[in-house]
């Protein structure tokens, strides 16, 4: 019974251990954040993230399983062991990772706005925005909301349940902009914006998005990075990249 031995007999075994015996990746995420997760018509979750999270299950010779979360309780639901890990375009923050691992980022993104047309040309960037004359929208416990409450503090500040309420209140023009990750604005200004609204696309933030998994679990973040060098080095990455957020 010394004190090392103690140390050693409760040295944690790694979570991929479970996820093996369990023969499940069970993958936690919010549908309706596009292009990462969403649904098809089928009722199927499909996008950059899911792909990545089906090709992972594969790697693991695993099932796959999608477990859709309300963005407010993800963190804690990964905590108590409601899903394995967090594939869900999550931003890196320090905030975060006070709670939970991070793997190296699969991609850097930024926030962008998307703007009621009645003000092209007049607002030209976020620093424009900053009057609480313009009502601006965002995902409520999002970075977004985070870059509105931080960087454009004057602005009148409108948190909805989802992106998308937050995108249709700037096109149906009850808001001024939506502050969001640049690949939704993208999609939803492609989707629905166009004629109603303006594109900024020029990135305000800077935001490294990875997968999050629970901490003290070393072998576990070493299998994400290498299956993510993996993915890049053998082409997956290319092909997911062109086929979600390029097009
Ligand atoms: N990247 C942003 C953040 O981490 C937004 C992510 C939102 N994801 C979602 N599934 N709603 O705060």
């Amino acid at each position: 019974g010394s004190a090392f031995g103690a140390d050693i007999e409760l040295a944690k075994k790694s979570h991929i251990q479970k996820i093996l015996e369990r023969g499940e990746l069970r993958v936690g995420f919010e549908s309706g954040y596009m292009p990462f997760e969403m649904t098809n018509k089928k009722g199927e979750f499909i996008g950059f993230d899911m792909d990545f999270g089906r090709r992972m299950a594969k790697a693991m010779g695993v099932k796959f399983v999608p477990v859709n979360t309300a963005w407010d309780g993800i963190i804690p639901a990964l905590v108590t062991d409601k899903f394995d890990i967090i594939m869900g375009g999550m931003t890196i923050t320090q905030e975060r990772n006070l709670k939970v691992a991070f793997s190296n980022p699969y991609i850097v993104v930024g926030q962008a706005i998307l703007l009621n047309k009645k003000h092209e040309g007049k607002v030209k960037s976020y620093k424009d925005l900053n009057d609480p004359k313009y009502i601006l929208t965002s995902r409520m416990g999002t970075t977004g909301e985070q870059a509105i409450k931080r960087m454009i503090p004057k602005a009148t500040y409108k948190g909805f349940e989802s992106e998308a309420e937050g995108g249709m209140e700037v096109i149906n023009g009850k808001a001024d902009a939506l502050v969001y990750d640049l690949p939704f604005i993208g999609v939803l200004y492609s989707s629905q914006g166009q004629g109603k609204t303006v594109f900024l696309d020029q990135p305000f933030t800077y935001e490294p998005l990875a997968w999050a998994i629970n901490q003290g679990d070393p072998d576990f973040l070493n299998f994400l990075n290498n299956f993510l060098m993996q993915c890049k080095g053998d082409g997956f990455y290319e092909k997911v990249y062109n086929k979600w957020i390029l097009s």
